[in-house]
């Protein structure tokens, strides 16, 4: 039997100067011919940027970086961010930059497990965040599965996509992060700036309620979306390895961080880059 029948690795022809393997037929793709501890050509950028707009989160394997080498990949697409609601990232290193992502036997809660975009409170939320795990659970677990929210949308009904158009929800940081942290109202369906596709824009973590509806009609239409949202058709459950990296972009892809493998350790890095506008009506 070809080996093609299990494997789902075929590289995308499109790409010349990074080898492109998209991951499922919705979401992600896994690049390799690249090495993220040197500073990537141009020729390489642009291929990068393109498969990060079209495939909506990247992954890397064997990639041994440093808090500079995760700083620069960061930095090839915006600014370093810091959490809503502080002026620091919180759970720092010694590189004011980069923030702890560890968990082990002392954990008491793993965040993530939800799922949601990061931080949609803010009023510009990021860009994108950028995870390196060094160290994973030996048994396997802490997978994280991220969902297309292009894909999603795509799948609603032409009726449901005309109530959800030009409707605005409230997205509040308290529900996850506590006081102090800021509540900003989008709208539920949003057009994506660089790849001008539409996508659903609330999520389970933060958006708090559909404005302008009865608090009945709001809570059962999130509830949909959300079901809708998480279904396993257009989402990607990714096995990381030692070394591993996802780079997702949070303007259109929601994920979950699957909380399964207590008391073991996953430990690692995480980047966030800034967003650089508030999403916009679709
Ligand atoms: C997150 O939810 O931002 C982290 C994802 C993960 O730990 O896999």
């Amino acid at each position: 039997m070809p080996d093609s029948l299990f494997t789902h690795d075929a590289l995308d022809p499109s790409y010349s100067e990074i080898a492109v393997a998209p991951s499922s037929p919705h979401v992600g793709a896994e690049i390799s011919s690249i090495d993220l501890t040197c500073a990537l050509s141009d020729r390489q950028l642009e291929e990068l940027r393109r498969a990060f707009t079209e495939y909506l989160v990247i992954f890397f394997r064997d990639q041994e970086i440093s808090f500079e080498d995760h700083v620069r990949l960061a930095e090839y697409f915006g600014s370093i961010g810091a959490h809503v609601g502080v002026t620091t990232i919180s759970n720092p290193t010694e590189d004011p930059r980069v923030r702890l992502f560890h968990y082990d036997e002392t954990t008491s809660k793993i965040s993530g497990d939800i799922w949601h975009t990061d931080q949609s409170c803010a009023e510009k939320p990021p860009l994108g965040s950028i995870l390196y795990n060094h160290t994973l659970p030996p048994n396997g677990g802490g997978d994280t599965i991220f969902a297309s929210m292009y894909a999603a949308y795509d799948a609603l009904s032409d009726r449901m996509k005309s109530y959800l158009d030009g409707l605005m929800a409230l997205h509040d940081g308290t529900r996850i992060f506590g006081p102090g942290t800021p509540a900003a109202s989008h709208p539920v369906i949003v057009r994506h700036p660089d790849s001008g596709k539409k996508l659903i824009y609330v999520n389970d973590a933060f958006t708090a309620k559909i404005n302008d509806v009865p608090p009945e009609e709001s809570e059962a239409i999130l509830r949909f979306l959300y079901a809708h949202c998480a279904r396993p058709e257009w989402s990607y459950r990714f096995r990381w390895q030692p070394h591993s990296i996802a780079f997702w972009d949070n303007r259109c892809a929601h994920h979950y961080a699957v909380s399964d493998y207590w008391p073991a350790v996953r430990s690692g890095f995480r980047v966030q880059i800034d967003g650089m506008a508030s999403p916009v009506a679709g």
